[in-house]
């Protein structure tokens, strides 16, 4: 895991410097006024999702002891410990799960989402995506260098993840941010 992830307040800082503060007008455009029963944030981080979706009951699950510390300091959430790829929960426990800026961070993020749609009825991830008219090299040189050094990020394969369920997609700033939203089986002929 990155190094970042073990320093809460500096990921926070540059998660709001880097993106220009994007990356959070994001979170509030697609999270603000959700409201869901149950909810599992995967890569809770910090939490600032947590200050924009309504739910009942939360869990947040990240791998990172040092962000699991900072967020039960400031929150009541329920918090676990683990990985995204095994994740600790029966099928179908909760109505959503969401991965906020994380999925470009993962080792198998295809399978991180699987895992995700057994634990839940509803997928939502918000990611970064290239944007229109954006040269792949170009993409690749911002995502690959300066996302990977910081954030370990490589690029998500939309691709293949809208293939995982039957989904809707919505894109913000250009098509630099994209967020998916999976429900069940994939469609037929997907
Ligand atoms: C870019 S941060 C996003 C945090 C938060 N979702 C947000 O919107 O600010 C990615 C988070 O995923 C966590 N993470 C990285 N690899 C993970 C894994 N395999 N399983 C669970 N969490 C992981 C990191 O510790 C970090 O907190």
């Amino acid at each position: 895991m990155k190094w970042i992830y073990q320093h809460p307040r500096l990921y926070s800082l540059l998660d709001s410097v880097v993106s220009l503060s994007l990356a959070d007008r994001v979170r509030r455009k697609v999270l603000e006024k959700r409201i869901v029963g149950s909810l599992l944030e995967i890569g809770v981080g910090t939490g600032k999702c947590l200050n924009y979706i309504g739910a009942e009951f939360v869990v947040g699950l990240d791998r990172s002891e040092a962000m699991l510390d900072f967020l039960k300091k400031r929150s009541t959430t329920r918090l676990v410990l683990g990985d995204a790829h095994i994740l600790p929960f029966k099928g179908k426990s909760f109505d959503v799960a969401l991965f906020c800026y994380c999925l470009a961070g993962l080792r198998q993020p295809l399978e991180a989402v699987r895992q995700a749609l057994r634990a839940s009825k509803e997928v939502i991830v918000i990611d970064y995506n290239r944007p229109k008219g954006m040269p792949v090299r170009l993409w690749r040189w911002i995502v690959c260098g300066i996302g990977s050094i910081i954030f370990g990020s490589r690029d998500v394969d939309f691709v293949a993840l809208a293939k995982l369920g039957k989904a809707s997609v919505q894109d913000f700033y250009l098509g630099l941010y994209r967020v998916v939203v999976l429900n069940g089986a994939p469609d037929a002929g997907n």
